[in-house]
């Protein structure tokens, strides 16, 4: 495959993406990203790598495991660079994953000081909420947070 117009060496990538040349190896030994060889042997990267570790970075930060990153980046086309509508496309269907994190997060942020249903039982609003665990027999898991409502 004939190298793009533009590459970056792996020194490069990392100073501006912020991560580390051997955060970059792992990306690509997982299957995330994929380097190219210049003439003199040399690992280099596409500019659309700079956006993949970019998606990586906030995805794991945004609680995503790599098999997850690596099944959305799946989408993406290989062997050429994603257009804007390719981005589009995963976006969709990487949209309805991220409402779902955002909505356990506003979750978390409004129970977090109230009971959560996860069996502990330790404070005084289980008593109200919780009796006896009956949070547990829906499943395990802070039930409460995971969007079961206390029975009234
Ligand atoms: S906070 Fe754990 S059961 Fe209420």
């Amino acid at each position: 495959m004939p190298l793009p117009r533009k590459v970056f060496l792996i020194g490069k990538v990392a100073a501006r993406t912020g991560i580390s040349v051997s955060a970059i190896r792992h990306y690509e030994a997982e299957g995330l990203i994929k380097s190219m060889r210049d003439q003199g042997g040399r690992r280099v990267f596409a500019p659309a790598d700079i956006r993949r570790i970019s998606f990586i970075i906030i995805t794991q930060k945004l609680g995503f495991s790599l098999k997850e990153i690596r099944a959305e980046l799946g989408l993406l086309p290989d062997g050429r660079t994603p257009t804007k509508r390719d981005w589009e496309r995963m976006s969709r269907s990487f949209g309805h994953k991220i409402d779902d994190r955002i909505k356990t997060l506003e979750l978390l942020r409004e129970k977090l000081t109230g009971c959560i249903g996860c069996g502990c039982l330790s404070l005084k609003k289980c008593a109200l909420y919780n009796t006896k665990d009956i949070a547990g027999q829906r499943g395990s898991g802070p039930r409460y947070l995971m969007g079961d409502k206390p029975a009234t």
